[in-house]
């Protein structure tokens, strides 16, 4: 089974694949247990910043919003895809151009890249609590279908609430 990481350098991406190595074996497309034999981690960083050191693991340094990049990272035809690179938080709120390139964009390069491989990935994406409003995590505010609309104000969560409807 090759598995492709994003954000890998990031708090959960590095978690992530210290679970998978010690796992050992993930669900394939089949459904079926299969051994884990090479894990693509990837991140903007150019050095694997925190990564494990293990020879499953191959670190290729890029940017998901370079189409071009995204489509290399599917060379090796990954079973499952876990994309969890995303300018979280205060990050797109500061910078709405590289918000709305990293966290929409740049999951469209993903999606379209695993669509491309004709293989059809399991494909992973933790998406954001930032996708229900910004005042609900605190402010005890729930989605309905009534206010769904206004409670997404903030950048982050315009970008990623699409990506939940979309699939490779
Ligand atoms: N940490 C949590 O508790 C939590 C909770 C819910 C959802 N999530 C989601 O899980 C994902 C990972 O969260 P995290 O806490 O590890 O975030 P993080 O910020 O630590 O990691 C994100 C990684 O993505 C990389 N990245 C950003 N833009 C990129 C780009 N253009 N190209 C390549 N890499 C890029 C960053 O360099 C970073 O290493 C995010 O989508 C986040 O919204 C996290």
């Amino acid at each position: 089974m090759h598995i492709l990481v994003t954000g890998a350098c990031g708090f959960l991406g590095r978690r992530l694949i210290e679970a998978l190595l010690a796992r050992g074996q993930l669900a394939g497309t089949s459904g079926e247990a299969t051994p884990v034999s090479q894990i693509v981690a990837t991140d903007i960083f150019p050095e694997p910043a925190g990564l494990p050191a293990d020879e499953r693991v191959f670190y290729q340094a890029g940017d998901i919003c370079d189409p071009e990049f995204v489509a290399r990272l599917f060379a090796a035809k990954p079973g499952s895809v876990f994309h969890l690179a995303a300018l979280v938080s205060g990050g797109a709120e500061q910078d709405f151009d590289a918000g709305m390139k990293a966290n929409l964009t740049g999951t469209i390069h993903l999606l379209e890249a695993a669509r491309q491989t004709g293989v059809s990935p399991r494909f992973v994406f933790t998406s954001s609590i930032a996708t229900y409003g910004g005042r609900s995590a605190g402010g005890g505010i729930r989605r309905t279908p009534g206010n769904a609309g206004k409670l997404l104000w903030r950048s982050e969560g315009n970008w990623r609430a699409p990506c939940e409807r979309l699939y490779p």
